[in-house]
């Protein structure tokens, strides 16, 4: 069964807070960085969460975080659950962002990953991102970032 994607809203703070601290433990974002984000003044931010199917208090499997503005966009975030991933919440999550994305206007979108996040750079060449650049030793542990961009024709074509 595919995992359940919508808009995420206010309520969900906790839960991605939750998400955040089991996917990036040296660096979650905070509930107030995500509340900011969610309601960025400017109007530009993205936002979508993966809901667990499971009865009970809310609960996500996972979130996607990033901005659209000037027909470009950029994914700043995308994370799920150690415990759900390899079930297609990430393809999920990342299709849905792209298509927000086009639905604002961009005609390319943009993302940073780690030189060795190996899941994330398969999730990433699976959906039509492409190497656009790297940055050596970006990280503080001194490993590259790698640069991608998606263009709108590899992501509706
Ligand atoms: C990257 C991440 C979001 C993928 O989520 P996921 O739900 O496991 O991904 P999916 O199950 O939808 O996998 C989709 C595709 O991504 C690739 N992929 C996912 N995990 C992979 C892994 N461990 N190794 C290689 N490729 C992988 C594969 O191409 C996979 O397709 P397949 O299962 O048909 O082979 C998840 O690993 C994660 O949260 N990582 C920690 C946070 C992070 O590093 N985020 C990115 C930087 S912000």
């Amino acid at each position: 069964m595919s995992p359940s994607v919508r808009r995420l809203d206010p309520d969900d703070i906790a839960a991605m807070d939750a998400v955040e601290r089991a996917c990036f433990p040296d660096d979650a974002w905070t509930p107030a960085m995500l509340l900011a984000q969610i309601g960025r003044a400017d109007g530009i931010g993205l936002g979508l969460v993966a809901a667990e199917t499971a009865p009970g208090p809310r609960r996500l499997s996972g979130l996607a975080l990033g901005w659209a503005a000037g027909g470009v966009a950029e994914l700043l975030r995308i994370a799920v659950s150690p415990v759900l991933r390899r079930q297609g919440s990430g393809r999920a999550l990342l299709g849905a962002f792209l298509g927000q994305a086009l639905d604002r206007g961009a005609e390319e979108i943009w993302l940073e990953v780690r030189a060795d996040n190996t899941a994330a750079l398969g999730l990433y060449r699976a959906a039509g991102f492409e190497d656009s650049g790297r940055r050596r030793r970006y990280y503080s542990d001194g490993v590259d970032a790698v640069l991608m961009t998606a263009l709108k024709e590899r992501i509706s074509g």
